[in-house]
């Protein structure tokens, strides 16, 4: 007797920290050293899709990453062991947690392009998950143990990671602070630069700082609890000013911590010094916050604006950055031809491709769970793509 699978599919959304999260008190359990707040991206234009199924007759797990099979890493399984635990503990879980699982996932915007992907990628696998095993509830504590940062996707909107005080770290995990839709004016635009260096990764660069980095043990102490109540307060206030501030000096404040690590990791290339120079300018001549910049551990900047700002920003960063024409993706949002009298009044480096491009895109809703026809794994278990 052939046994039907039970096949769910999920997306999951990248989310931007405007009050970084970077080291951690506990390696294993991916405890961090203090609170931080994002803001959590439309899943329209970036996100992550996973389809996961379990059955008796699998003889090992089994994971596709972007169509490439996936050799076992500790991250994966000890986030896929918790889980598993999790559904254990319910009276009925959906799908028998001691049976094998395939996994199949791939992400809707190039890998290759260095956007953070983990965030996205660990909180589809455990809304998945909890979704086939019948686990509910929060679910931000299980995407924690993928990636810390993967925590604030499983929410919509924004989004508060509180560090919490546990040695166990059961009171280590998200909490959305507002839907996305408590802010309807916001708009993203992810800065693709064209950087191919190898970076430090997320993980070993907060080790090293932890390690290393007096600074980074001031701004954990007596920076971010300040921080994050004011960041919390802006958000609710709707006070973009306040909000673009505090964004810009947390983004600055984490990459002098990456500085004054030792050795040192440097994430932001000539391009992103000057991006953010032509963000501070477009500010100081408007005479008003226009738009705020923020950095991940990569060169891409992240500005957050006004929709009614979306056109001359993206007419400057096209002039100064842009090579080609197909500069501007995802949403469609008009763009304003910077002219000669306006770009003259900059002192900013023009580096023609310094930009790949410029994703427009906007705050948005948590995972989600789609139809059979998206299915990735086909009723046999094997994926599609193989087909
Ligand atoms: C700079 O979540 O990728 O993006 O927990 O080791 O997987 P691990 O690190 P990760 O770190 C993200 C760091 C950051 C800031 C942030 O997203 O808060």
């Amino acid at each position: 007797m052939s046994e039907e699978l039970r096949l769910v599919t999920c997306t999951a959304p990248v989310n931007i920290a405007v009050i970084k999260y970077w080291g951690k008190r506990d390696e294993k359990l991916i405890l961090p050293i203090n609170d931080s707040i994002s803001v959590t991206l439309s899943s329209e234009q970036m996100h992550a899709k996973t389809t996961v199924t379990a059955s008796s007759t699998f003889l090992e797990d089994k994971i596709w990453l972007n169509k490439e099979l996936q050799a076992s890493s500790s991250r994966l399984s000890s986030c896929l062991e918790e889980v598993r635990a999790k559904a254990r503990q319910l009276e009925a879980p959906a799908v028998n947690p001691d049976w094998k699982v395939r996994i199949c996932s791939e992400n809707n915007f190039p890998t290759a392009a260095g956007l953070a992907s983990s965030a996205a990628g660990y909180a589809c696998l455990v809304s998945a998950l909890c979704q086939l095993y019948g686990i509910k509830g929060d679910t931000s504590i299980l995407a924690r143990r993928g990636s810390g940062s993967a925590c604030r996707s499983v929410y919509g909107g924004f989004v508060h990671w509180k560090m919490g005080e546990r040695a166990d770290g059961e009171d280590s995990r998200a909490f959305q602070l507002h839907p996305a839709c408590h802010w309807p004016e916001m708009r993203v635009l992810i800065c693709v630069a064209s950087d191919t260096r190898k970076k430090t990764s997320s993980s070993t660069g907060m080790k090293n700082s932890v390690q290393t980095s007096q600074l980074l043990k001031y701004r954990a102490e007596e920076i971010v609890p300040k921080r994050t109540l004011e960041m919390i307060e802006a958000i609710k206030e709707k006070d973009f000013s306040k909000f673009a501030q505090i964004t810009i000096k947390d983004s600055n404040q984490f990459h002098a911590v990456c500085q004054d690590t030792y050795p040192p990791c440097v994430y932001l290339n000539p391009t992103s010094h000057q991006v953010s120079s032509l963000v501070h300018q477009i500010n100081n001549f408007s005479g008003r916050f226009v738009a705020t910049y923020t950095f991940d551990a990569g060169p891409n900047a992240c500005i957050f604006l006004m929709e009614k700002d979306v056109p001359k920003v993206l007419g400057l960063l096209k002039y100064f950055f842009a090579e080609g024409d197909e500069f501007v993706r995802g949403e469609e949002l008009p763009m304003e031809e910077a002219t000669e009298a306006e770009t003259s009044k900059y002192s900013v480096d023009r580096i023609a491709g310094g930009l790949k491009y410029v994703i427009c895109t906007r705050p948005g809703e948590g995972p989600e769970v789609l139809a059979a026809d998206q299915h990735l794994l086909n009723n046999q278990g094997e994926p599609k793509f193989m087909q």
